[in-house]
This record gives structure tokens, sequence and C-alpha cells, in this order.
């Protein structure tokens, strides 16, 4: 069977997870660096890595990577990729990138040429001087590093953070891919109490829930190479049941969220019950003050981060509080994010371990008590 290579890019700090999850998958030659893992797949890997993965961004098929330092070497390696093993005779192909640390560094200029590569390649293969690109959108993406060039088609359309279930947000959700990422190294099992006092939007529980339930994340959603000629109708049908399969309704998980907004309250009921876990759930507004976490339950928590002075201190109040509310130990564990260098002394308590991790562009630790 052919091998097709793939790309993930995902959080920075999330990489040994996302690599963990490709392994499981049946990912193969799995390859990992800064904000992303690379492994070869037969053609089922591109549905099943969109449909599974709870921590990649989205999924990429590698076309090829060569040197660029000048616009012709650009040409003559685009040209050399084989482009039409994607992209059928009337699809769209669009062209986006970035460069960095590059000689070529004129983005609308590497567009242009790649663009224009691609559709001599295109043209020669089909036998056409014209490509009318009213197909399927096989979007290309570019990134030229070092003045090396890797060639992508992303698979995945809008980016995998989509699920589908999270309509209404809060003012600060955390992205579903770093939930999902900070639930796997929370430890959740199927049998787990998880519980989260500041839930906004109900994020963390919902991906604690699809964690322990085996319900795969992109179980409701669409992706863009669902469109593509090139891989079977019947091979994402394969890979959805598949994954369905997999789901373990009898788990014995259970979730508790609160938070000091009603309306939040009402987001993660709405959220949940999109996301078809709601049963699972007990929401209810408390102010965290009077929280204590149910026996035996792993707490995970994204509390208000705070930019400008008066909202960092109030931040810092509120660690405190979570502290004195807390008392973390062996039988009740707890995953707490956030950028706050100082966060442990606020706590109260130093972290058994701590794990750097990216928020968007926020630099975060992820402080975890488990002793
Ligand atoms: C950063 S948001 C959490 C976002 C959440 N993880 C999500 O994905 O939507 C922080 C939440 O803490 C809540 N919060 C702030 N002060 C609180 C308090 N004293 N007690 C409980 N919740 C509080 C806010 O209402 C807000 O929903």
């Amino acid at each position: 069977m052919e091998k097709i290579k793939l790309c993930c890019p995902c959080h920075f700090g999330l990489e040994s997870v996302l690599k963990f999850e490709v392994t499981k998958l049946g990912g193969e030659e799995i390859t990992v660096s800064d904000g992303k893992v690379s492994f070869t797949g037969g053609i089922e890997m591109i549905a099943r890595a969109n449909i599974c993965l709870a921590t990649a961004e989205r999924v990429l098929v590698e076309l090829g990577s060569f040197r660029a330092e000048s616009f012709e070497q650009l040409f003559e390696g685009t040209t050399a990729l084989p482009l039409e093993r994607f992209i059928g005779k009337t699809d769209a192909f669009p062209v986006k990138g970035h460069s960095i640390n590059s000689k070529l560094h004129s983005i609308p200029d590497c567009q242009r040429i790649i663009k224009k590569a691609a559709s001599k390649r295109l043209g020669g293969r089909y036998g056409v001087t014209w490509l009318e690109e009213s197909g399927a959108v096989h979007q290309m993406q570019f990134n030229i590093l070092k003045d090396i060039c890797t060639v992508y088609l992303d698979t995945s359309g809008q980016g995998l953070h989509k699920r589908g279930y999270r309509k209404n947000s809060n003012s600060a959700p955390i992205k579903e891919t770093l939930a999902a990422g900070l639930i796997d190294l929370a430890r959740v099992r199927s049998d787990s109490i998880v519980c989260d006092p500041m839930c906004g939007s109900g994020t963390l529980l919902i991906e604690a829930a699809y964690k322990a339930l085996g319900i795969a994340p992109g179980l409701r959603r669409s992706f863009a190479a669902q469109e593509w000629q090139q891989i079977p109708e019947e091979v994402w049908k394969e890979e959805r049941s598949r994954a369905l399969g997999l789901a373990r309704q009898e788990a014995a998980f259970k979730a508790f969220g609160s938070d000091i907004d009603p309306e939040a309250v009402d987001l993660t009921v709405e959220n949940a019950r999109k996301a078809g876990v709601l049963s699972r759930m007990e929401i209810r507004e408390r102010d965290v003050k009077n929280f204590t976490p149910p026996e035996g339950a792993i707490t995970v928590c994204n509390p208000p981060y705070g930019e400008r002075l008066l909202d960092i201190r109030a931040a810092e109040e509120l660690y405190k509080r979570l502290g004195e509310r807390l008392h973390p130990d062996a039988k009740h564990p707890c995953v707490i994010i956030s950028p706050d260098e100082n966060f442990e002394t606020h706590f109260g308590k130093k972290a058994d371990k701590k794990r750097k991790l990216y928020n968007g562009m926020i630099k975060c630790d992820l402080y975890m008590y488990f002793k």
C-alpha cells in the first residue's frame, strides 16, 4: 500500500501528547519537532487522523521539501512535486504560507511562483493550458525555514479545534486542542471524576468527557479532504464507524463544573448538550471560595489571567482562593494553567511538576499537583 507522509502542527509543549495519540492510531515512522509531529500511513490515515486526533491543529499531507534560495529553485522544486496525486484536473489549489530566516522572504512573490509552478506541473499532467479550478479546494501551504521549502496540502479545512460543539464561548475560552492536551496530562481515565471550579464555556470538562468516553473529537464535523475525489467516500465511512466503535458509553466518568458567572454556567450546559455529554455533568453557579473538590476528583482549571494591573491583582487573589480550597494530594490531583510565574507563591504550594505550554502567544506553565 502506498504510504503518505502526514504532518500535524500542535501547541508548543504538546508534542509528546500528540506523538502518543499518533502512535495509538497506528501512525508509522513518527518524528517530532517543535510544534509538530510527522508520520506516515495509508490513505485511510488522512481520515483517521482528522476524526480522532484531539491535540492536532490540522492534518497536512507533506508533498516534499527542497532547498529554495532563489525563485528559480522555488519554481523548479515545486514543479518536481507529485501534485497530481491529490489535485485533480478541475480542483482548486490556492496557495498560502510563510517564511522564516530565509533569503526568500516576500510571501506574495513566493505564493505567485508556487502557483505558477503548480499550474505548469498540473497543466502538463492533464494536457491543458488552462486549469478551471472549479472543484474541491486543495489548500497548498508552504513553509520556508532557513532556505528549505516544505510544501503541504491541508486536508482539514477549518482548524481541528473546531469540534462543532462550541458555537458559543465566553470571553477567554481555552482552545479545544490545548484543553485536550491538559486533560491528557491530567491523566483522565474512563472512570475519572473531573471538576473545574471556573468552567467558563465548559471546554475542559467536555474534552475530559470525550477522552474518558472514547468519543472521537472530529465525529461532529466535516473536513476539506472529504470533498477530494482521491479519497474514496468509503474510507471516510469506515473510519467514522471505526471511531464510533471505540466509544465507551459504559464508562463511569463524571464531571462537575462551576463558575461565578451565571452566563458561563448556561454556556457550559448548552455546549455540553451540543457535545452529547451533558448527562455526565453537574454544572452550577458558585464562587470558587465556596468550592470543595468531590471525593477522588481530578481538578483541572484555567483561571483568569488578568492583563491590566488591577485584573492581575484580582487573578492573584483567585489563585490564593483556589489554593485555600484545593489542598491537592495523590487522591485529589490537580492541574492549573497560568502565565503567572509566581503562581505557586499565590496558590501556596510548590507544584510537583511544571510543564511549559503556549496558550496562543501567551507563555504559560501547567502547574501539576499529584502527591
Ligand atoms: C479563563 S475563563 C475559563 C475559560 C474556560 N476554561 C473555557 O474554556 O471557557 C475563567 C473563568 O473563571 C470565572 N471566574 C472568575 N472569578 C471566579 C470566582 N471567584 N469563582 C468562580 N469562577 C470565577 C470566570 O467567570 C470565567 O468564566
